[in-house]
């Protein structure tokens, strides 16, 4: 991460768009920024045609900061929009490859994804889901995943998609704040060859909390599982009669589309509230303008359906484009490490989009693997989820890329909805390891403390100076978090991203990373409280205070500092319980990578754990004055400890 700032320092030598990328490209118009930045609600509203609308809007923008609404007064259906339009021109066009990870491969023409779509809406209509109940999804990468969530946009019951890796635990946490009544899952699906027991985790999970009505179980890897009588019905049993056309709901432009489960700096996960309206125009403009979308493109997007990425840029965005997408069930090294490259030979894959953490992997696999495969069909590749070093953007340009292929670094947020910061393929000039410029519409700033602007080559914190159609447009439940974790750094009307970030000379943005107590491991975003509240809920742990450590592979890494319970010993096996504890209650990719047991920790005078010392020691970095710690001499101590691991 450190990276990034010195190669912004060095003014790197750009990489222009090849000229016939350019020549192709659907915006190759640098007027397009000032266009935008003159008139961004007319810009948004020029987008906003390229959806169907059932009555557009009487107004593009009403702004009450930080409360925005966006083409209000207009009616559509998201659903509609991903499907129905694409059948005038794009019936019998593949909307989706899928791919599972034993081989499998099920395509689904725009029509029959329709067909299955509508069953599965009426499905749902029939087990009394309305408009406005909010439905769980808790599947992996299967197709089904999809079905489910445009099947609940079609009826405009809003989707909330649970990340398949998370535990029985934290879903139950996210169904109960949404007090959602309607479960999807499924029995079980293969990750390296071995079956993960999703049906058995729900059934933990949720065991105590009695929340659920209805669980609709996809068989999918064919485990075995238990089902509750007049609670748990098979997906393919009550598809079979389903009818297989069904009315879209009309929908506001301010209905909620779907919730997000986002990792923030409290204990408890939040609820990022989408609409439909700004949502659909954001995600279907700006999935055409990053990836320069044209009818024969074969999109991959590694990203899973549990987080945004899988919602904004495999689902909405590509087809309400009327794509073809690749979809990919497992991991990268099953059965071996070039999986990724033989799916894209085997499919004629144009465009990947996937995260700095996979291409670190990739990078340390070296290069033979992608060269075992013809992956010239590609012609442009992104990356998404937490910053890219400029020494993994040049092996991707390079080795990926084969040197011709334009390469997008995209920032944006969970919050945003929408890609935010990123090059336009056929105009920017890029430098490896920064997201460039905003998108046209988008008005980003560094700011200083005060919400002044800082300097070029300085730090300061990102920040999005004017609303955008996609924006979070509340935490559910809870507006005052809202307003409190985004708006009220500054003036209100500055929406605070969380992020650290410079400008160089050029205007360039390179972002840092989080400066708010979010933990980016393998590009998944975590809570330290949510992590320090599951370790507390221990038998044997009193306190505990967890921090990201910088990591060359994965971005960053879990550390742990963890005070134990009086009488309670330490031991090699007590480590290995916690990090097992915490996986089994979060997710397997929540594993702590260190516990580093204390008698204290760094603490205020009134007693809150300072996680910016821990941080600062994980990272052995200074951890500046400690003078007002109730005990200085705790951060020898933990330093000491810590310098033992590395
Ligand atoms: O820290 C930034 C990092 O990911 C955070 C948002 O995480 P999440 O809501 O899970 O969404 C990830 C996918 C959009 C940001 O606050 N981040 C995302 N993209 C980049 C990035 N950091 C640097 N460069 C990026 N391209």
């Amino acid at each position: 991460m450190g990276e990034n700032t010195d190669q912004s320092q060095k003014n790197i030598t750009g990489f222009r768009p090849p000229e016939d990328f350019a020549r192709n490209a659907i915006v190759n118009d640098p007027d397009i920024y000032g266009r935008a930045e003159d008139d961004p609600e007319s810009f948004w509203e020029e987008n906003a045609n390229g959806i169907e609308w059932y009555r557009k809007w009487d107004n593009v923008l009403e702004w009450e900061p930080p409360l925005s609404k966006w083409f209000i007064g207009g009616k559509l259906n998201a659903c509609y929009n991903c499907l129905d339009v694409n059948l005038k021109q794009r019936a019998d066009k593949t909307a989706i490859i899928w791919e599972g990870e034993s081989g499998d491969i099920r395509k689904y023409t725009y029509k029959e994804l329709l067909e299955e779509v509508s069953s599965f809406a009426n499905v749902l209509k029939g087990t009394g889901v309305k408009k406005g109940d909010i439905v769980t999804i808790y599947l992996p990468m299967i197709p089904e995943v999809v079905i489910a969530m445009l099947a609940c946009a079609r009826i405009g019951a809003p989707h909330s998609v649970v990340f398949a890796a998370f535990s029985g635990e934290s879903l139950a946490t996210r169904i109960g704040n949404a007090n959602s009544k309607v479960l999807i899952t499924c029995d079980g699906y293969s990750r390296r060859g071995k079956v993960v027991e999703q049906k058995n985790k729900v059934d933990e999970g949720i065991r105590s909390c009695g929340l659920l009505d209805k669980v609709i179980v996809m068989k999918h890897y064919g485990n075995d599982v238990s089902m509750t009588e007049g609670r748990d019905v098979w997906w393919h049993e009550v598809m079979k009669d389903s009818e297989s056309s069904c009315e879209p709901e009309v929908m506001d432009s301010e209905d909620m589309l779907f919730l997000m489960y986002t990792s923030g700096t409290t204990g408890k996960p939040k609820g990022i509230v989408h609409t439909t309206g700004g949502y659909m125009v954001a995600t279907h403009t700006t999935t055409k303008f990053v990836f320069d979308l044209k009818e024969d493109d074969i999109y991959w997007c590694t990203a899973d359906c549990g987080w945004i990425t899988g919602h904004s840029y495999l689902v909405y965005g590509p087809l309400s484009n009327g794509t073809t997408l690749v979809m990919y069930e497992g991991a990268p090294d099953y059965p071996d490490k070039d999986r990724y490259w033989d799916i894209i030979e085997r499919h004629k894959v144009t465009i990947l989009y996937t995260a700095p953490t996979a291409i670190r992997t990739f990078m340390k696999w070296g290069p033979s693997w992608p060269q075992m495969h013809d992956i010239s069909t590609l012609r442009l590749i992104g990356s998404v989820g937490e910053p890219i070093n400029p020494g993994a953007w040049l092996w991707y340009h390079e080795n990926i890329g084969l040197g011709k292929c334009p390469v997008v670094d995209t920032w944006w947020q969970t919050e945003t909805g929408m890609i935010m910061i990123s090059p336009l393929p056929g105009i920017t000039t890029t430098k490896p390891g920064s997201a460039t410029m905003p998108m046209p519409g988008i008005k980003a700033a560094v700011l200083d403390e005060k919400g002044n602007e800082v300097p070029p080559g300085q730090d300061g914190y990102l920040a999005i100076l004017k609303p955008w159609p996609s924006m979070v447009r509340t935490v559910f439940g809870n507006e005052e978090r809202f307003i409190e974790t985004y708006w009220s750094k500054w003036d209100n009307k500055t929406y605070f991203a969380g992020d650290g970030a410079k400008r160089d000379e050029d205007g360039y943005f390179w972002i840092i990373g989080r400066v708010d107590d979010v933990i980016k491991v393998s590009g998944h975003r975590i809570g330290s409280a949510e992590f320090e509240s599951i370790l507390v809920s221990h038998p044997s742990v009193a306190e505990a205070g967890v921090v990201g450590k910088e990591d060359e592979l994965r971005g960053e890494v879990i550390y742990s500092y963890v005070t134990l319970k009086s009488g309670v010993e330490e031991s090699d096996e007590l480590k290995s319980e916690l990090t097992s504890y915490a996986a089994k209650n979060i997710g397997p990719f929540a594993r702590p990578k260190q516990i580093i047991f204390s008698d204290d920790l760094p603490k205020t005078r009134s007693g809150k754990i300072m996680r910016r010392v821990l941080k600062a020691i994980a990272n052995n970095k200074d951890p500046g004055d400690v003078t007002t710690l109730q005990d200085p001499a705790v951060v020898e101590n933990l330093k000491e400890k810590t310098r033992i691991l590395d």
